[in-house]
């Protein structure tokens, strides 16, 4: 199945000046892969979409975004896990340094 993750409330801005809605949905859309994964199944994020033809196919209004579609079924392989980068490359402390 493919899950539309949608959101409803597109206006609303947080103090910090981000629009809070993808964060809402990137944040719903993350606990559904963990939770696929502790079901023992598996997810793919899919960013590359149309919305405007998503909106038309699953006749959504307007005052909706489509943000996200996630991918959910049985995995058909286990792939081992992938190479991550240290911390020290992805993390600043106290003052931002490149
Ligand atoms: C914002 C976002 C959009 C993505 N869009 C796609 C996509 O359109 N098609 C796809 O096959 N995977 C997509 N992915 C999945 C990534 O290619 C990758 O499989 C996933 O992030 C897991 O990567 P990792 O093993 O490094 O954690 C997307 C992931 C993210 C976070």
């Amino acid at each position: 199945m493919v899950i539309a993750a949608c959101g409803t409330e597109i206006e609303y801005i947080m103090t910090c000046g981000q629009y809070c809605y993808p964060i809402d949905e990137a944040i719903a859309v993350d606990h559904m892969t963990l939770e696929a994964i502790a079901l023992g199944l598996g997810t793919c994020w899919i960013g590359a979409f149309y919305e405007d033809q998503v909106k038309e196919i699953l006749e959504i209004p307007d005052n909706i975004r489509v943000v996200a579609m996630l991918t959910l079924g049985y995995p058909a392989e286990s792939p081992s896990a992938r190479p991550r980068k240290d911390l020290e490359e992805v993390i600043v402390y106290e003052k931002w340094r490149v």
